[in-house]
């Protein structure tokens, strides 16, 4: 996949682009960065990238000659997606991410200030992509967010193949706790069926506790996959569990929900 980011601040991006796994991922070839900075058509062709907003609003919005002489100087085909990092956009998730994971040619574009001129998003953007409910003065964390999510979905980037599909979200749900060494920190002991070795259990044991801490945490989670779930299944493992487990594992109270969930009532 082929990644173009167009800004007024390319060092952002650079800097965080050139380490850890998306650094590895360019060098392995699995993803490609190229990034277009607003203020080098702006030196030549224009005074500045920014004017005031009609209208009497405060800030300054980023005008559309210099977006779109950025975009042109993207190489692109027409299977090349142009998305604006916008509050107002579709809310990232892992869903939108799913989407997008098989396409070879992402433009993302940053806004700054009060943000960009809206001929320019009806125009030229295929796609706005918002990562929550609140502002940000910029669009290069977005679209780094945007990039980092994605670049976990393709082959090759991660160490292990297997290692996003158990993440949390990959299935609709949150993923199990986990623990490392020591087994034992004052008293609080790893649960025993992760030291059984026995992998049959291990893997239900996973199963089953990501339904109980997503109903703990995210019970929002829960509705779309409610019917897939087998509600007598998890109220007998959930009643299976030592007091001082389901302690560790913060899941104390889940006894109602359960309940209410086993009886259909959804
Ligand atoms: C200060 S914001 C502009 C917000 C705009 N005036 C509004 O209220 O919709 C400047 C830029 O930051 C980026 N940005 C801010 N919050 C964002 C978010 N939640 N998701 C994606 N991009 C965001 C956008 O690129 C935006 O153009």
């Amino acid at each position: 996949m082929k990644i173009s980011f167009i800004t007024l601040f390319p060092e952002i991006i650079q800097s965080y682009i050139s380490t850890g796994l998306l650094s590895r991922a360019q060098t392995q070839s699995l993803l490609e960065f190229e990034i277009f900075n607003i203020r080098d058509v702006v030196t030549k062709n224009y005074k500045s990238a920014d004017d005031t907003v009609y209208g009497g609003s405060d800030g300054m919005l980023i005008q559309y000659d210099p977006l779109v002489q950025t975009l042109n100087k993207v190489k692109r085909d027409e299977k090349a997606k142009v998305i604006y990092l916008s509050p107002q956009g579709r809310n990232l998730n892992q869903s939108l991410i799913n989407e997008l994971k098989n396409e070879t040619h992402l433009v993302l574009v940053s806004g700054r200030y009060a943000g960009v001129d809206q001929r320019f998003i009806k125009e030229h953007v295929d796609l706005e992509i918002s990562i929550g409910d609140y502002v940000l003065s910029g669009g290069e964390l977005p679209s780094l967010v945007l990039v980092e999510s994605l670049s976990r979905q393709i082959s090759g980037v991660l160490g292990h193949e297997d290692a996003a599909d158990n993440d949390s979200f990959a299935q609709g749900l949150l993923e199990a706790p986990q623990f490392t060494k020591p087994s034992d920190i004052n008293g609080m002991k790893v649960p025993a069926v992760l030291t059984s070795g026995d992998h049959k259990k291990i893997d239900l044991w996973k199963n089953q506790m990501s339904v109980l801490v997503t109903l703990k945490k995210r019970p929002d989670l829960i509705g779309p996959k409610v019917k897939e779930i087998n509600w007598k299944q998890i109220e007998v493992f959930y009643k299976s569990l030592f007091a001082e487990d389901k302690t560790l594992l913060q899941i104390n109270d889940l006894d109602l929900q359960i309940e209410r969930y086993k009886n259909g009532n959804l």
